[in-house]
């Protein structure tokens, strides 16, 4: 039972929980954000600097976030206070819990306009709208659905309704028999296209722009926007894992269930690239063409391929399936924040939690279309940028970082040791020092550099 009296439930195995904090990390961070961002980013610079921070900051707090959790036992805020309580005599760590929270509302806001482009798809490869079409002409279809704010709140709608109600009816029930099967089959269909991809693009040209190193376009924004990614494609900074280990059973391995997230984020993540840069480099699409590379360039190779309709409604299906588990792992927290803390029900604030984040969606949603020259605070940036610069470079990385000091600095040496169960005091002390320094010093060096 926790603090409010309602039965802490537990992942039904090891592998569904497994399943499931995977599904969190695998998501369109990986696969619709992650290519473009390379693309942004300059190519294999990007990829060189996310895969160190992945390695050197993501996977620490990743292990810091679920010793957290499942030290509490609790949602994210109450965990934090009683764990501050307990060791420092200050319940002020909760505030990490609240702008966790916060920055879980507006990432949801807009993963669910972006999972709802995946949901517009769908229909349209069924119905065969993409058959033979060039890159300039998936990019007309692409554009004309973004120009479109009445269906895209339709299937924004959609998708805010299909996270709500798993996180309503309750973890056990909901959220796990989703994922079980799913994402092995989405990782499948990834490695089918990158097999199409590498007979059909030029492989060469995408596998040199995103593995041949080039050290020289390493700048301070690359550094900052890959920082804000690694965080981003884990999950990790606003208390996803801290709640989803809570839940963890107590013979699960904290640092070996880690490794194995980080591996499958990454492999997904380099497979989406893997897949995507070949076409666009054969069919003369541009690489930094933005948040809507997936879109554009896949749909030629689906619309090229035999059975490609069919193969890529499937796709678009496993994507949104991948986005649904993701978000539903977004509200998750929001919810175990008030349970303690209010009357109403976990499936009363389950509907509260999705219908405000659908609501600020629209920030996002018009930031395509009628807000597209919007640029609030002047600069370049939309609403969109704003809220998607906002969450991943600064609320996660920031975030990310206090539980690591928390973890590293006040959580006392001994009950970590003995919650972590690494199987050799070496690779503990390793942790220690990547959450205590090395993330904390870096991640700030990232933030801050790129503030001046
Ligand atoms: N990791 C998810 C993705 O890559 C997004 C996410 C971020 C989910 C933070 C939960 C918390 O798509």
């Amino acid at each position: 039972m926790d603090k409010a009296g309602a039965p802490v439930g537990q992942w039904s195995s090891r592998f569904a929980f497994l399943m499931a904090a995977i599904g969190s990390s695998v998501g369109l961070g990986n696969i619709w954000k992650f290519p473009y961002m390379i693309g942004t980013g300059g190519g294999s610079a990007f990829m060189l600097v996310y895969l160190a921070c992945v390695m050197a900051v993501g996977l620490p707090i990743l292990i810091a976030e679920l010793m957290l959790g499942r030290m509490g036992r609790q949602g994210p805020i109450e965990t934090l206070i009683d764990l501050g309580r307990r060791y420092s005599g200050s319940a002020a760590w909760g505030l990490i819990g609240c702008v966790g929270v916060l920055a879980a509302v507006l990432i949801l806001s807009f993963y669910s306009v972006v999972a709802g482009w995946s949901l517009a798809y769908i229909p349209k490869l069924l119905l065969g709208e993409m058959s033979g079409l060039t890159g300039a002409q998936t990019g007309e279809v692409f554009g004309s659905l973004l120009a479109d704010p009445w269906k895209l709140t339709f299937w924004h709608a959609l998708f805010m309704l299909l996270t709500i109600i798993p996180v309503a009816r309750g973890i056990q029930a909901g959220i796990e028999k989703a994922v079980v099967w799913m994402m092995p089959l989405l990782f499948v269909l990834l490695l089918v296209l990158c097999i199409y991809a590498a007979i059909e693009g030029d492989f060469a040209a995408g596998m040199a722009y995103l593995f041949k190193p080039d050290f020289a376009a390493v700048t301070w924004d690359v550094v900052l926007a890959a920082t804000g990614q690694a965080f981003f494609s884990l999950s990790v900074g606003l208390g996803t894992m801290l709640a989803y280990g809570a839940y963890l059973p107590a013979n699960v391995s904290i640092p070996r269930t880690s490794l194995v997230i980080v591996f499958a984020a990454i492999l997904t993540a380099v497979l989406a690239g893997a897949a995507i840069f070949p076409i666009v480099f054969a069919n003369g699409l541009n690489p930094s063409e933005g948040p809507g590379l997936v879109f554009v360039t896949l749909t030629v190779a689906f619309g090229a391929m035999p059975g490609g309709a069919l193969f890529g409604a499937v796709f678009f299906v496993l994507l949104a399936i991948a986005a649904l588990t993701s978000s539903v792992s977004l509200l998750e927290p929001i919810v175990a924040a008030f349970r303690g803390r209010s009357s109403l029900s976990r499936s009363t604030l389950a509907w509260i939690g999705g219908i405000v984040a659908w609501v600020i969606g629209f920030l996002t949603l018009f930031s395509f279309n009628i807000w597209s020259d919007v640029h609030p605070l002047g600069g370049t940036r939309t609403w969109f940028d704003w809220i998607d610069f906002l969450t991943s470079n600064i609320m996660l990385p920031l975030g990310g970082v206090m539980l690591a000091l928390f973890a590293g600095w006040v959580v006392s040496r001994e009950d970590g040791a003995a919650i972590l169960g690494f199987e050799s005091p070496l690779l503990f002390r390793l942790w220690r020092i990547l959450v205590r320094v090395v993330a904390p010093v870096g991640v700030v060096a990232a933030v801050v550099s790129n503030m001046l």
